[in-house]
């Protein structure tokens, strides 16, 4: 069901690579909400996804752009503002990507290359892409933005590697920036703090299985789905939210707050007692 919370709104979505990813949920869910949308993503992953039929079911016009490029970014933004005739009320950012990770280095013998290369793509884009927008004053007063972290930048998880570190530094990036532009322009910015999810970049997670069983466990209301999180950050991006910015929001159906479950604690002791 819609409830047109986005009617007569404009906005940039980064990162929708499949069906799969978090970013192409969000990005159906926006334009079913009313927003007219640019979708973006690298030169690559629009030749290898499939974000040309995402492009087609909201009728948005996909843009290539490296994240880590000024100028990619600068070009988008133009290039948005002239579609959109006028400014940009809300942006996702949905990006991450560790080479460490993905060749499988465990975190005391990681290249400091590839490590720099996660740092740049999963966290300074998100920097940049607001320097960009603030230096061509591209998002309307009361504009949102949001990016997508998750639970590793706060707590160690086994195999998530330098990612934690990125996302540490993301949702920094959210507090310095929401301080700076919430001031000036009073445009909101957050991280969203999601479930883990099986997309391409979970699944570039090994056990990324057997940790969705574990927060299924553990969190009281179970996993949020990648459907979930769209809602979410729905109203994130609606008016309805204008004055929360600068924030760490988890959606993680309330595994962030446990400590041990009755769920998980069954997998472990064999005397174990359900008591529900
Ligand atoms: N899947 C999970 O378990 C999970 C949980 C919490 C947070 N997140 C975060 O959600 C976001 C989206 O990930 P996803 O799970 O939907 O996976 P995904 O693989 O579908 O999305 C990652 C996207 O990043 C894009 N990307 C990589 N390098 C880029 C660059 N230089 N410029 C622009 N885009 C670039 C990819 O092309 C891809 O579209 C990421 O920030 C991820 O860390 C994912």
């Amino acid at each position: 069901m819609a409830y047109h919370l986005l009617k007569g709104k404009k906005g940039i979505i980064f990162g929708a690579l499949n069906e799969q990813s978090i970013a192409w949920h969000i990005a159906v869910k926006a334009h079913e909400e009313g927003a007219k949308l640019v979708l973006t993503n690298t030169p690559v992953a629009i030749r290898m996804g499939t974000i040309q039929h995402l492009g087609g079911i909201c009728g948005a016009e996909v843009i290539p752009s490296d994240a880590t490029s000024h100028e990619d970014l600068e070009n988008l933004m133009k290039r948005s503002m002239e579609i959109f005739e006028g400014k940009i009320d809300f942006m996702l950012h949905s990006i991450g990507m560790s080479p460490n990770v993905r060749k499988g280095l465990p975190y005391d013998a990681l290249n400091y290359d590839f490590f720099l290369k996660t740092l740049d793509i999963s966290a300074l884009s998100f920097h940049k892409m607001l320097l960009t927008a603030r230096k061509l004053d591209a998002i309307s007063e009361w504009g949102s933005v949001v990016a997508l972290s998750y639970v590793a930048a706060q707590r160690t998880l086994d195999r998530y590697n330098d990612m934690g570190d990125a996302k540490a530094l993301l949702e920094s990036i959210a507090r310095s920036f929401g301080y700076i532009y919430g001031k000036d322009k009073k445009i909101r910015i957050n991280t969203v703090s999601q479930s883990p999810t099986m997309t391409t970049a979970g699944a570039g997670v090994k056990g990324i299985d057997t940790l969705i069983d574990f927060t299924e466990r553990m969190s009281p209301l179970g996993n949020a789905s990648a459907e979930d999180c769209a809602n979410y950050v729905i109203t994130l991006f609606s008016d309805l939210t204008r004055k929360v910015t600068m924030q760490n929001l988890y959606h993680d159906g309330g595994f962030s707050s446990m400590g041990m479950s009755e769920r998980a604690m069954s997998q472990y002791d064999k005397s174990f007692k359900d008591y529900s």
